[in-house]
Order: structure tokens, then sequence, then C-alpha cells
């Protein structure tokens, strides 16, 4: 019989050694686009930057892009244009990643944070209202995972309260809610395109909205507070705070040829996810990841939540998911915790004290971080584990199939681990 025996116990592995391809695929389209960028005269806010934005908004269905050195820039770019200043509150999910909030202290702001819904991952819409106050001016909802937010309650309550409402769309190219694109959704999005991205050109991010006076402020903080983009006619001029979160075109260029196989890229992650959630279907103790009607995922993290109970095991959850980890590694399937920690409990904003002196929130008010506040979020750190690269092109059907084997075979004898024995060294 195969795979009889758990590698971590010295079995043969589910995945078989070399068989994960790495991400992202590259070919001749890419080292062709990238090699005439560097035989190019321009290469800072070149016409690679130029043709990304156009074509990007065209891929993605706005009226205005704006291509930016990281998503962290573009989400800050959109925390100023909404309006949000000194002492102003920006509610945020209290489970992401940490520029999903620190792009707020960027503009002297404060985060508020809300739990999320376990089962989603996502901002809890039904918890929002309680963190408004009069101070509030905008939302960021995350697309946490390539799974899109619950939009409609959040853009109600956006509505109802005069909210501003921020898409973090970081992890969610392409995915849609009620057939519409993210990006699309609100005031304004922010995409990343760093390494392990859905579209991945290295670093880099994008700016979008359809809103003409959003693009303008965005612009002003993108670029020197200057209202002129490079390719116009500059006049030099700070008319406010800026930055400098331009893209440059090597980087842009390698992107552009990304984005014409994107979709191509999601169709893959698609049919790979089927397989593998089918093949993870009904095993006792595992959650694949749900997707709400209405909610169009593009895949972006496979993530998981692990129930030791329902292999009657009582000790702390970590222990048990972290063992299970252990032995899907050992058997090859590349599975990770996307982050150990929720927000709140992050130094930064523990401390209250961004820019120093208190600030921002010696503008505004003080606000309890206690971790207790949080407990979806806190639940969801020490009971998921995730996986990227293997749903992604150029790994197909036979991947997905070796690494739904990986799980079932380990879920399957999980009986044979001690998980206290081997808790303490998976712990660390
Ligand atoms: C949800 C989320 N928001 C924001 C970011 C920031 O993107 P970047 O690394 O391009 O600044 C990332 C990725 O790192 C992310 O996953």
């Amino acid at each position: 019989m195969k795979h009889v025996k758990l590698a971590l116990l010295g079995g043969k592995p589910a995945v078989p050694e070399g068989a994960i391809r790495k991400w992202p695929p590259i070919d001749s389209s890419d080292e062709d686009l990238v090699l005439a960028s560097l035989r190019g005269e321009n290469h800072a806010y070149g016409p690679n930057c130029g043709a990304f934005e156009d074509e990007f908004a065209a891929w993605n269905g706005n009226r205005f892009a704006i291509t930016t050195n990281s998503g962290t820039a573009a989400l800050h770019m959109g925390v100023a244009a909404c309006g949000c200043g000194a002492g102003d509150e920006v509610i945020v999910p209290a489970y992401s990643w940490s520029s999903s909030a620190t792009c707020v202290l960027h503009h002297n702001a404060i985060p508020v944070f809300v739990d999320i819904d376990y089962d989603t991952m996502n901002i809890d819409p039904a918890r929002i209202e309680a963190a408004i106050s009069e101070r509030t001016k905008a939302i960021i909802a995350v697309h946490l995972h390539g799974l899109p937010a619950n939009m409609d309650p959040i853009l109600e309550i956006a509505l109802r309260h005069g909210l501003k409402v921020i898409e973090d769309c970081c992890q969610a190219h392409g995915a849609e809610y009620k057939g519409t694109r993210v990006g699309r959704l609100a005031d304004c999005g922010a995409f990343s395109f760093n390494q392990n991205k859905c579209l991945c050109s290295g670093e880099g991010g994008m700016f979008v909205t359809d809103n003409e006076e959003i693009l303008q402020r965005a612009r002003m903080v993108w670029s020197f507070g200057e209202t002129r983009t490079p390719a116009e006619d500059r006049d030099y001029h700070a008319y406010a705070l800026g930055w400098m979160y331009r893209n440059n075109d090597l980087t842009a260029a390698f992107g552009r040829a990304q984005l014409a196989k994107l979709d191509a890229y999601l169709e893959t992650a698609a049919r790979n996810a089927k397989i593998l959630a089918a093949g993870v279907r009904d095993i006792p103790g595992l959650q694949p990841p749900i997707v709400p009607e209405g909610h169009k995922t593009n895949w972006y993290n496979f993530t998981c939540h692990v129930d030791g109970a329902a292999h009657g095991y009582q000790g702390p959850p970590a222990r048990f998911r972290n063992v299970v980890m252990k032995a899907l590694r050992a058997e090859g399937v590349p599975v990770e915790v996307w982050q150990d920690l929720i927000l709140p409990e992050m130094t930064v904003f523990q401390a209250q004290n961004a820019y120093g002196q208190g600030s921002p929130w010696n503008y505004g008010r003080r606000l309890s971080y206690d971790p207790a506040l949080f407990p979806m979020a806190r639940k969801h750190c020490e009971t998921h584990f995730g996986m990227t690269v293997p749903l992604r092109a150029p790994n197909d059907e036979m991947v997905a199939q070796h690494v739904s084997a990986g799980i079932r075979k380990v879920f399957e004898r999980i009986g044979e681990l001690d998980v206290d024995a081997l808790g303490a060294e998976a712990d660390a």
C-alpha cells in the first residue's frame, strides 16, 4: 500500500520532491518587455509605467490607476485621499497584514480594530457599528486571502455614517463580490504586486479609483505633493505633504508582462483549488476555505482551520495545529501560518506612540488594544494554516492531487503522533 507510514515517522512523502514549481512562471514575454525597458531611455516613471496604469485600469474596470512602489503606498494614498488626518479614526480588521493598519498611522490617523468573522477571516460587519465614533472617517475593507469582504453591510454602514471605504485588494486581484471586481466596490482600492501576490512584479502596487477628486489627492501623496505626473509638464511645486511612492519602468515592464497572463493564472488557481477542496472534503478536524454565496475568491491563499478536539486532543489548539503542520511539511505540503499575531497585539499599536509624543493618539483618543477584545482573530491565529504556491501556475492538477493526498494521509494517521511530545519542538 502507498503512503502508509507518515513521512514524519520515516515514511515516503506524499508530494514527490521537486513536484511543486516556483512562482511566478517567467517566459520570453517577461524577458522581452524587461529587456526592452532596460534598453530604453527612461528608467524612472518611463513609458511602461503609464502603459501599466492604463492596462491595469482596463483589466479591472476602473477609470483611474496609479502605479506605486508597493501596496502599502497605495493604501496610504487611499487613507490620505479619503480625507483622514490627525486624530481621525479609521476602522480596520483586527487580523490582516500590518500595513492594512499602519497605513492609517502614516497619515497621523488612528486605527480602530474590529474583530473578524472566524469562517471568512474577514472583518465582521456586525461589529463595525459599535466601533464608530464622531471621529471615524473611513473603513478599510481587507479582502483577506483573496476572498472579498462582505461588502453590502459595510457599504450600508458607511453610507449611513458618511464614511469612506478603502478596499485593501493587496491579495485579491480578480476576486469579485456579487459580480463586481474588487477595487470597484468602494471609494478606492490598493493592490500589491510583491513576490507572493497573484500578480508579481517583485515589488510594486496599484492605486485605483473611479473618483477624480480622490485621484488628484492620491497623486499628491504619491509624488512629492505635486499635482502633475512626471509624464506631464511638471512645475516642481509641493502643494501638500507628499511622499515618493512612484513605480519605476523596469518593474512596470515586468508587471505588464505578468498582467497579460493574469487571467490564465487565476483560472489555473481556481481549477487547482477545486481539486484540492474536493480532495480534502469531509476530513474530521479540517475546515477548508469557506466561500459564501455571491463571493468569488482568487484563491490567493488556501487557508484552513484545524480543530484538535475532533481528534480528541484537549491541549492548546496551536500545539495541535503546529504538529499537523510539521507532519504536513514532512509530506512535502508547504503549509504556513500566515500571521501569528493579531494587529492590535503588535508593538507599534500597543505602544500608541507611532510618531513620538503619543502621536497620532494624542490628537484624538487613546484606545484599548487589548487582544481579548478580538477573540475570533485570536482563535484564527491559533488554528489556521495556509498555502499559496502549490495552487498557482505552472502547478497543475497533479500537484493539487499530491497535496490533497498528503493532507488526507496526515489527518487519517494523526492518532499515530504524540502531539504533546512533538508539540514542544513544533511550538518553538
Ligand atoms: C492584505 C495586505 N495588505 C497590504 C499589503 C502590503 O503590500 P506591499 O507588501 O506591496 O506593501 C499586503 C502584502 O504584503 C497584504 O497582504
